[in-house]
Order: C-alpha cells, then sequence, then structure tokens
C-alpha cells in the first residue's frame, strides 16, 4: 500500500493521472472517496485522465424520465470515443467485458493510500 498524495491536492471531480509503485494510476475524488484506476483505456490504449465524470443515471432511467443515481459510484468516460467506465468496477456499463483494472485505496490522515497489488 502506497501513499500517493493528500486528499486536498484533488479535486472533486477531477482525474489526475500519478505514477504509483511504478504504474500510471488515475486518481479520482468523488466527494469523501477516491478511486483509483488504470490511466489507460481498454478500447485503444488511450489515456483516461482527460476523460469527464459524472454520475450515473438510477437504474431503470430512460429518456425523459432521468434520474441522478449518487449513490453509485461515478463513470469516467474516455475522451477519445466516450466509452464510460465505472470508477468503482472499471467496468464499461454498456459492455461489461470491457474493463479498466482498478485499485483499493483508503483516506488516512489526511492521506490517500493505493494498493497496487490488489
Ligand atoms: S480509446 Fe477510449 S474509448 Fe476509444
Amino acid at each position: 500500500v502506497i501513499d500517493a498524495i493528500s486528499i486536498e491536492a484533488l479535486d472533486s471531480g477531477v482525474p489526475r493521472r500519478l505514477k504509483v509503485g511504478g504504474r500510471e494510476v488515475v486518481l479520482t475524488r468523488w466527494g469523501g472517496r477516491v478511486f483509483a484506476m488504470k490511466g489507460v483505456c481498454p478500447h485503444q490504449a488511450r489515456a483516461l485522465e482527460d476523460g469527464t465524470v459524472r454520475s450515473r443515471l438510477s437504474a431503470g432511467a430512460c429518456f425523459g424520465d432521468m434520474e441522478l443515481d449518487l449513490e453509485a459510484a461515478p463513470v469516467i468516460s474516455c475522451p477519445w470515443h466516450n466509452w464510460h467506465f465505472d470508477l468503482a468496477t472499471g467496468k464499461c456499463p454498456a459492455d461489461p467485458k470491457m474493463r479498466v483494472k482498478t485499485y483499493v485505496t483508503a483516506i488516512r490522515n489526511g492521506r490517500v493510500w493505493v494498493d497496487i497489488n490488489a
């Protein structure tokens, strides 16, 4: 488990790429949570740190009847071809076989710790 960065250095909803234990990791703060994932999109191996982070729609929501699910982990959309990935699981909601490696995080004493071996 590696001490990656101060929680105060992360703006909520703004992905940030860091080298953690020799790996390229994208950290995203979302309120009081921090998510970590590999910084490479599985579609065409482009960088994910310029992606946009947003809440997911609630289950069953359809066009014209949309609600945000503020409890669920947000998704990041790849800036290249707009594929989305759940920040907690790394799965693409449209195709769960497409997945970005995620890492376990913890916040202790104002610092973000990342387990790159889990
Ligand atoms: S490279 Fe990410 S969606 Fe295409």
